[in-house]
């Protein structure tokens, strides 16, 4: 609800209020953000200026003691005494950088217009409650418009700017960020997720006192070194209760979020492109438009935090077909070939992939142009025959004719100069002519502020899409920016190229989704390097990482968890020892952590046994059997590796449970959930774990139960000789012949509880194997073991 009263505004979600007034001098004061309450008539929300706090600029002399330096504002400007990180920057023609905005009008609508060269949120039904206050610099002839909007039932508050150049001057735009938060208080935690390809989303807690701590990426992407989302909580904090906000960018490029408390213990908050490199002419009569940003708060810790912004990002972001469609369980052959590809090779592969009930199958990079490695053939989207004889369609009815659904990986923004397009189009790349180019993967990023170079894409694509019956499009994008300039720019707009590249891929992006709407289409970039809102508006999941080791990725699909519901990241079974880190983990565990996202595969089915297959089988059939909840139910985070930062490099010997992971995806009425327990290494004699589930029925009665596994005997090594009448001699035949036939019945958890129970008092777990004695009640649950539990509702 948003109510305009006496000069001041109250927007309410279901249990958050958001206020702030317009001031005497124009300027619009924040009062508060944070839980719901009721205003009598905002008396007690002004802040109270009696005299001017000495060595700071008196804002006009009808105003003698008001500073904006010791005051929370909506936005702010340079130049007119607040010193803190501004909202805008401009540089006016007479080369000055003051800003002097004050409130003009406002209006309340109901809907949302969509922005023109930027997706946003939306609701379905067409009606989001939209307020618009719009500022005039009162020397300058610019406009600014403040737009919010509500989403009541997620308790989200999204937030977005536009300036109006209304003068007869073209001024430069040095910063224009989209959300600006002033806090009366300081001394809040800020809550970060920053990474490298391989280790995207690890989570960091900087307690911010005094000073600046700034998130920014300057990739040209959202980027795995800093995601846009991040939190700000009260001290003491946890996943379960305390005080928290939560922000996001709806944007792919780059971005920075500032968190600055200034000499009077005020927060303020910024989150927007990222001023640096950034500069944007503004024509008389042209307007620039901010990116949306997002921000919610919670009362009950990060997992409150984090269902609001999940139910937000699934209603209010993800759209088109797939925005609710259960997503297929595909083998993805990447990691199974890399570059050496056949089609005699690919179609064994979808052979075995059938066999064990995989749905769709993906032909990752080299099935086009000369592309045996990746020095060549970017941009040449024409299928190379010579791997598929009958070309790309022929392929796909084959894998049609199987029973399955096809897909194929493309690489549309990139070109390699070892290729045709790049021999016809040098100009249409991201370089500056006639001088060294610092390479990245041996790849040149398209030129897509070029709207003929948009066009390009959006056809070769619609050609590549259209040949054959496809029905899934891995979207990657494998470099960062380097030599930044876009010939199609003059000079004095090179400051645009990073911003414009964004607008021109949503550009494609938009009209591609449009012209395919069956398509299931996932982001990827190098894994996450583009995880963000704005992929999220046009392609409803993205490649989480290429880290595909289940510990690892338990901790980066962790990171994400806290900003992104769990049917938005996939994540895949691989082979071990794993590619990236040659870890060996348990298959079970890898799949396990991989049902936690959108479950796939991607390893050589060929060459695994048939022991092995015969399990890849079960799982795939038993997450069929709760795909809807583990994609679309309530994620929920209990025990994780980064609770507490200081345990994390002593887990080994660490009794406090800091070396656990504990998750459930509860169904969204809450009848049925899964929990998932996972370890990363054993603390000897510790055989007691309790395991909580979170999301249930306080009053609702639940079977609650594992899954039984096998377990193999040779995991116990020459333990074996503790029980066997003969000696066994380690991996000798007699110890390959007992693995065969003796099968070790694991543990097994089968009960009744409360749903309170469950989550407040926790299941007693079967003990684990603490080297005192084994028996079939003993969880075998060596490093990198794991666990899922399955709950339905009964009759009390
Ligand atoms: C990077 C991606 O993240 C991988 O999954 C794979 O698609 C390669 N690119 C292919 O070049």
């Amino acid at each position: 609800m948003i109510q305009a009263v006496n000069d001041c505004f109250f927007l309410h979600t279901d249990h958050t209020s958001y206020l702030f007034g317009k001031l005497p001098t124009g300027q619009l004061e924040h009062f508060y953000y944070g839980r719901k309450i009721r205003i009598k008539d905002a008396g007690s929300l002004w802040e109270k200026n009696l005299f001017l706090p000495g060595n700071t600029i008196v804002y006009d002399k009808e105003h003698p003691t008001f500073t904006p330096e010791d005051l929370c504002l909506e936005m702010s400007t340079e130049g007119k005494g607040d010193i803190r990180e501004p909202f805008l920057d401009v540089i006016h023609q007479d080369g000055s950088r003051t800003g002097d905005f004050v409130f003009d009008h406002f209006q309340i609508l109901e809907e949302k217009a969509p922005f023109e060269t930027l997706p946003g949120s939306y609701s379905e039904n067409g009606k989001t409650e939209h307020l618009v206050i719009t500022m005039k610099d009162r020397q300058y002839g610019l406009g600014l418009e403040l737009h919010y909007f509500v989403y009541p039932e997620c308790d989200v508050i999204t937030r977005s700017a536009k300036l109006i150049n209304e003068s007869k001057e073209t001024v430069r735009v040095q910063r224009l960020m989209s959300l600006q938060l002033d806090l009366a208080d300081s001394g809040y935690v800020c809550t970060s997720f920053h990474g490298a390809w391989a280790r995207e989303m690890m989570r960091t807690d900087t307690r911010v006192k005094n000073g600046k701590f700034v998130i920014d990426s300057f990739t040209g992407t959202s980027s795995n070194r800093a995601n846009p989302f991040f939190m700000l909580s009260e001290a003491g904090t946890g996943e379960h209760t305390g005080a928290c906000f939560g922000f996001n960018l709806i944007y792919s490029g780059n971005h920075a979020e500032m968190i600055e408390v200034n000499s009077f213990g005020k927060t303020r908050i910024l989150t927007g492109i990222n001023p640096r490199g950034f500069c944007f002419r503004l024509e008389p009569g042209a307007s620039l438009e901010a990116p949306e940003a997002v921000c919610t708060y919670s009362d009950q810790g990060f997992n409150g935090l984090s269902v609001q912004m999940h139910t937000f990002v699934r209603e209010h972001i993800v759209r088109g077909l797939w925005k609710k469609k259960a997503r297929p369980v595909l083998l993805n052959s990447w990691e199974a070939t890399y570059f050496d590809l056949s089609e005699r090779k690919l179609f064994s592969l979808a052979k075995r992939a059938k066999e064990v009930g995989i749905e769709l199958f993906v032909v990752d990079d080299g099935w086009f142009g000369d592309r045996t490695d990746d020095t060549k053939s970017l941009g040449d989207w024409t299928v190379n025959e010579k791997i598929f004889p009958g070309g790309l369609k022929g392929f796909c009815d084959k894998i049609r004719g199987l029973g399955m659904d096809f897909g194929i990986w493309v690489e549309p923004e990139m070109v390699n100069v070892n290729s045709n397009l790049y021999e016809m189009h040098p100009d249409w790349v991201i370089q500056i002519p006639e001088r060294p180019h610092s390479e990245g993967r041996n790849q040149r990023i398209l030129d897509l502020t070029n709207p003929r170079v948009q066009d390009y894409i959006i056809e070769e694509m619609s050609k590549v899409f259209s040949g054959a019956d496809i029905a899934y499009v891995k979207w990657d994008m494998n470099r960062i920016f380097s030599d930044v300039f876009a010939s199609s720019l003059p000079a004095d707009r090179q400051g645009e190229v990073f911003h414009r590249y964004v607008c021109g891929l949503y550009r494609c992006m938009g009209e591609l989704t449009k012209r395919f709407p069956e398509i299931l289409f996932e982001g990827c970039s190098s894994g996450g390097n583009r995880f963000d809102l704005g992929i999220l508006s046009y392609f409803p999941q993205i490649w989480a990482s290429d880290n595909t080791d289940a510990l690892c990725r338990a901790e980066i699909q962790n990171g994400y968890s806290y900003g992104y519901p769990q049917s938005t990241y996939t994540a895949h079974v691989s082979g071990c020892p794993n590619h990236q880190t040659l870890r060996n983990s348990p298959l079970e565990t890898r799949f396990q952590v991989a049902s936690f996202g959108v479950l796939g595969y991607e390893c050589n089915l060929c060459d695994l046994k048939k022991e092995e297959l015969a399990a890849i089988q079960a799982q795939i059939s038993l997450y069929k059997q709760w795909r809807e909840v583990l994609q679309f139910g309530q994620f929920y985070r209990g025990r994780t590796f980064s609770d507490r930062e200081a345990e994390r490099h002593s887990v080994s010997l660490d009794p406090s449970g800091h070396n656990e992971m504990e998750w459930t995806i509860a169904a969204k009425d809450r009848k049925s959930a899964v929990g998932l327990l996972l370890q990363s290494l054993v603390v000897p004699n510790r055989p007691h774990t309790i395991f909580h589930v979170y999301g249930l029925q306080e009053d609702r009665c639940y079977h609650f139960c594992n899954r039984p596994l096998q377990v193999n005997v040779k995991e116990f090594g020459d333990l074996v000789n503790t029980i066997a009448p003969v000696h066994i001699r380690q991996d000798s035949i007699a110890h390959n012949l007992v693995a065969k036939f003796v099968k070790m019945k694991g543990e097994t958890q089968d009960l009744i509880a409360y749903g309170d129970e469950l989550m407040y008092a926790g299941v007693r777990l079967q003990p684990a194997f603490a080297a005192t004695g084994y028996s079939e009640e003993v969880r075998f649950y060596p490093d990198f073991g794991s666990r899922m539990y399955f709950l339905e509702e009964v009759k009390s």
